[in-house]
């Protein structure tokens, strides 16, 4: 009586696709859908050294009480050294409001309906961007426009449109941006390009969010973190939501932060206030365990440094498997040129084929992607590779 004239909602496009793989039978199916990071043998293991920090939390006798609403205070202080980087963190940490989150979602959930309450009702994103951007920030009561990044005629990103657009935005609206690893282009704007919309946005009075999900899966921890210094240093007010689940393989355990850049600290103080009251009524605090494990990470130099290379090791298997890709499409593909995905960065690449081409790579060949044509190149190994060749070729031919 209450319930029966609730219609069915699709499933979402990357975890309902998932569920459909997880039922395929065919013993030769690959899985490109999720930006999950696997190994060579296909496994998304916690990382050693983030193993080591979790049985050190473990066998700590620790307090069952809450977390504070903002969540674990070194959590928030390490995380926001990584993201600012050392020195412009202790520079400007008094003014930077900072709040743990239940993942990065999380913190653009908290940071759209902060929004929408305080400051903007308009947020604009990436044409494409990642699926769930536009109902995570529509259910923070924001409308969601769009604006032009990616183009399949140049096979990269167009940033002459995306400047033409951004310039007449109106004032105050919010752009949504990815620092690194567009998700789901695998294309990053160059550091010249950054300035250049770094100088625009304070122009039009347009208030960036990056969504920093991948920091040290493209060029490394201080690379992936260039854009935000620019705008630092420019002297923006800027919010970024943070995901700890990729770079620190805690991807279950739903560890994020978000940061609000603010003027100053009188200011920070009462924006805290405001999305302390938020948090408190989403979900209250965030969990401890996670945030525990990163914290005890960060605050050992030891661990830390072997963190380090193990995000290097990460990054250069995607690289290796990414070179490897090219060059066997691009032997194969009938032609078809696939040099386009040399400069991606990160576990994206958009391999720009269209809905009908990825549905007859799922049909045909058991490979699954999601329908914009994004692969996550952590589902390829030395084993799946050529089937995975040999669908893409037989769809882009046919
Ligand atoms: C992805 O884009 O595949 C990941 O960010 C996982 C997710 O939550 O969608």
């Amino acid at each position: 009586m209450f319930f029966h004239e609730i219609l069915e909602a699709k499933p979402d496009p990357i975890f309902g696709l998932n569920e459909a793989f997880q039922t395929d039978a065919r013993p030769n199916k690959v899985n490109l859908i999720i930006g999950i990071y696997k190994d060579e043998r296909l496994r998304a293991e916690l990382m050693p050294s983030v193993k080591q920090a979790k049985a050190a939390v473990f066998e700590r006798d620790l307090l069952a009480d809450y977390l504070p609403i903002d969540g674990l205070p070194t959590f928030n202080e390490e995380v926001g050294k990584l993201v600012f980087g050392e020195g412009k963190w202790k520079e400007n940490h008094s003014r930077i409001y900072a709040a743990q989150t239940v993942g990065g979602t999380g913190a653009l959930q908290v940071g759209g309906q902060f929004l929408s309450q305080e400051v903007a009702k308009t947020i604009a994103v990436s044409t494409p961007t990642w699926p769930n951007h536009r109902q995570v920030f529509e259910r923070a009561g924001m409308r969601v426009d769009t604006y032009p990044y990616y183009s399949r005629e140049k096979h990269g990103v167009d940033f002459d449109s995306l400047q033409k657009h951004v310039n007449q935005l109106p004032e105050k609206t919010v752009l949504l941006l990815h620092p690194c690893c567009h998700n789901p282009t695998g294309c990053d704007l160059t550091r010249d390009q950054w300035k250049t919309l770094s100088q625009l946005l304070l122009k039009r009075k347009i208030l960036p969010f990056f969504d920093f999900a991948y920091q040290g899966l493209g060029s490394g921890i201080e690379e992936d973190r260039q854009a935000i210094e620019i705008f630092l240093d420019d002297g923006h007010e800027m919010i970024v939501a943070y995901s700890c689940a990729k770079n620190f393989s805690l991807y279950c355990q739903r560890v994020g932060a978000l940061f609000v850049v603010d003027e100053n600290a009188a200011v920070k103080l009462r924006v805290g206030s405001q999305i302390k009251k938020i948090i408190r009524s989403l979900y209250s605090n965030p969990p401890a365990h996670g945030a525990r494990i990163v914290s005890h990470l960060l605050l050992d130099a030891k661990l830390k440094a072997e963190w380090r290379h193990e995000l290097e090791s990460m990054r250069g298997r995607i690289g290796k498997i990414r070179e490897k890709l090219i060059d066997r499409l691009n032997s194969k593909a009938g032609g078809a040129d696939f040099e386009f995905l040399r400069p991606h960065k990160g576990m994206f690449s958009f391999v720009d084929l269209d809905k009908s081409q990825v549905q007859k790579l799922i049909d045909g060949f058991g490979i699954y992607l999601i329908d914009n044509g994004r692969i996550s190149l952590t589902g390829l190994n030395g084993e799946n590779l050529e089937t995975v060749v040999d669908g893409i070729s037989a769809v882009c031919k046919s």
